[in-house]
């Protein structure tokens, strides 16, 4: 459902990303770790249609973003540590502004209740301007939109970092829902934890390169630790 094939991006000296090739399945959450600068989100900023790759391309739901991005948009949803909402609007009115942009049919107002009860939200916060909202009701906020989008591929970068341990849980568990529908999921994060819960498989990037990826069976016996630091700490070899 998500394919990256070939994918490099560099800007000016700076290789970001080096011949990079993933393919996530409907139903996978697939889990990134790397360290700072390793090109996580950079990778994600080129899936997203937010600038261009260097060499190779990206898909979505079959649909080459750079080629066709308007089309490709409509099936992915993003939600980041700085999820990007309009902060003067409440947060029924940036759902209901991104679900149309996707192409969804116009909703009700009420229609959206129900998305944001599931995601966590407080009652009182459904029409109070996202301006004020704490991070973690930005990134519940997120989620609400991919659900409402019905995204089919749900892109997600550090969403739980700066979450309180229960929100930090029941963001888990959302995602556990949205596996069970069937969604792509990708999520980059820096927590070594919460990757093993939630990851049916899990990637090291490393300096722009893709070094490592384990399925559950082989991370769920590793000391995922020690095996981060030992690739990270390995000097990464040139693509061939
Ligand atoms: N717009 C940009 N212009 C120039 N260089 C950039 C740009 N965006 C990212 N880079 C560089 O690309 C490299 C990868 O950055 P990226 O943000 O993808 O890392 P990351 O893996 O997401 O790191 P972190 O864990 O800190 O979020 C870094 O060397 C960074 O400085
Ligand atoms: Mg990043």
């Amino acid at each position: 459902m998500l394919e990256i094939i070939g994918l490099s991006k560099h800007y000016g000296d700076v290789k970001a990303v080096t011949d990079l090739n993933l393919t996530i399945q409907g139903g996978e959450v697939f889990t990134m770790l790397g360290a700072n600068g390793a090109g996580k989100t950079t990778t994600l900023m080129v899936a997203l249609g937010f600038t261009e790759p260097t060499h190779g391309t990206v898909k979505l739901c079959g649909i080459d973003i750079t080629e066709q991005p308007l089309e490709a948009k409509k099936h992915v949803a993003y939600v980041s540590e700085n999820v990007m909402l309009y902060g003067n609007f409440s947060a029924r009115q940036n759902l209901d502004f991104f679900t149309r942009l996707s192409g969804q049919p116009s909703q009700d107002a009420a229609h959206y209740d129900p998305i944001m009860a599931r995601v966590g939200l407080q009652r009182e916060a459904f029409d109070r301007r996202v301006k004020e909202f704490s991070k973690g009701m930005r990134q519940k906020l997120g989620i609400a939109i991919a659900i409402a989008k019905d995204a089919r591929i749900v892109l997600l970068d550090e969403p739980t970092s700066g979450l309180d341990p229960k929100s930090g849980a029941e963001f888990l568990e959302l995602l556990d829902e949205l596996r069970d529908e069937g969604k792509a999921i990708w999520m980059t994060t820096h927590d070594v934890f919460r990757a093993r819960v939630i990851a049916d498989r899990l990637g090291i990037m490393v300096e722009g390169h893709l070094v490592k990826t384990l399925s559950r069976d082989e991370f769920q016996e590793a000391d995922l630790e020690r095996l981060y630091v030992e690739y990270v700490e390995r000097p990464v070899l040139p693509a061939a």
